[in-house]
């Protein structure tokens, strides 16, 4: 209960960055009027991500492991590493956030996997689950905690949309701040659908798992760190040794929901390892056009049913259209 009393806390703090904004409904597409909301509340900064503005760039590789194959013809498990790019992120579209404040939480982690035939992303963050089922609730979500400032009629539009949906709450609660990038476990939150060879699908969820185990700070602990600390301990650790991360996949069973973001399979469902993801080098320099759209996947990889990957892929695409 502490957690989500927590999270409530967290709500609150961010309606009231909100008040400012006065978010309206148009006739945009949902994934246009999400980063409209985004920009409103958090402001717009050019050249920065409506959302997980404030990141870090590295390069990185992953040496697949042996069985990943069987379960999908993807390139990414036929042969020997491939190169990588990934970028750890804060969350809000505010460039500027401190490292260590509540609203930085989830973290992201984000991998471009350099395969012959084009790239293959996957854009990952610290929720357990994510706290709507669809991009439609999402906008929802968000223009309801941009109209709930102090001054709102209590119970505020927030109150009202969180007591209606009630895995908002836990799933901002499963997020804390943790006491590196390289300490933190990130989830893809998505269900995606393996092929195989033979042409069998198996749906599955990822899991960035860290090497080094996760580790969490205190809120009174993360509130006293420096604000850019977990861009600079990440650089300052890859000086002495690369950061390390297991690729876990988590298999449906037959009959398991997929399309519902919102809704964590069972834990004790088969866990395999896919592979190591082996961060070695920051990029000074990183490319402005870098891009992760989690609907870039090779033959072999699909989207499942889950109507967020698409959200996502049109909501991030406005985001790139807007900050080039
Ligand atoms: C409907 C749901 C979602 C919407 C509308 C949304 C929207 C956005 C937008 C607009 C951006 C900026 C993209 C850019 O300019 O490149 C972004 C970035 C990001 N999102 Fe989401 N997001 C959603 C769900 C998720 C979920 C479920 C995850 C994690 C599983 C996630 C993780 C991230 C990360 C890690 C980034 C930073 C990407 C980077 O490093 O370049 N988002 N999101």
């Amino acid at each position: 209960m502490r957690t989500h009393t927590r999270a409530r806390l967290k709500l609150a703090l961010f309606a009231l960055i909100a008040a400012t904004a006065t978010a309206r409904a148009d006739d945009a597409p949902v994934p246009e009027q999400i980063v409209n909301v985004m920009n409103k509340i958090w402001g717009s900064h050019p050249g920065t991500r409506a959302n997980h503005a404030k990141g870090v760039v590295a390069e990185a590789s992953f040496q697949p492991a042996e069985g990943a194959a069987r379960l999908s013809k993807a390139s990414l498990f036929a042969g020997p590493a491939v190169p990588a790019i990934v970028r750890f992120s804060d969350s809000t579209g505010v460039p500027a956030l401190p490292d260590g404040s509540p609203y930085a939480n989830p973290h992201g982690l984000s991998v471009k996997f350099d395969l012959p035939g084009g790239p293959m992303d996957v854009v990952a963050n610290s929720l357990k689950f994510f706290p709507v089922s669809t991009g439609e609730a999402f906008l929802a979500l968000l223009t309801a905690l941009s109209e709930s400032g102090p001054d709102a009629p209590k119970p505020t539009k927030a109150d009202q949309f969180i007591a209606s949906h009630p895995t908002v709450l836990p799933a901002f609660a499963s997020a804390a701040t943790p006491a590196s990038f390289a300490r933190e476990t990130y989830n893809g939150i998505d269900a995606f659908v393996f092929i195989d060879k033979a042409g069998n699908r198996q749906p599955f969820r990822l899991e960035f798992i860290p090497a080094a185990g996760a580790e969490h700070l205190s809120a009174e602990d993360a509130a006293k760190q420096s604000p850019d600390f977990l861009m600079t301990e990440l650089a300052a650790r890859l000086a002495r040794a690369p950061v390390v991360f297991s690729l876990v996949a988590h298999l449906a069973n037959p009959g398991d929901p997929t399309k519902d973001p919102a809704q964590p399979w069972p834990a004790d469902r088969k866990t395999v390892t896919l592979g190591t993801l082996t961060i070695t080098k920051m990029v000074d320099k990183p490319d402005p056009s870098l891009l992760f759209l989690p609907g870039n996947l090779p033959d072999g990889i699909e989207p499942s049913d889950d109507p967020l990957i698409d959200t996502r892929v049109q909501a991030y695409a406005v985001s790139f259209g807007r900050r080039q």
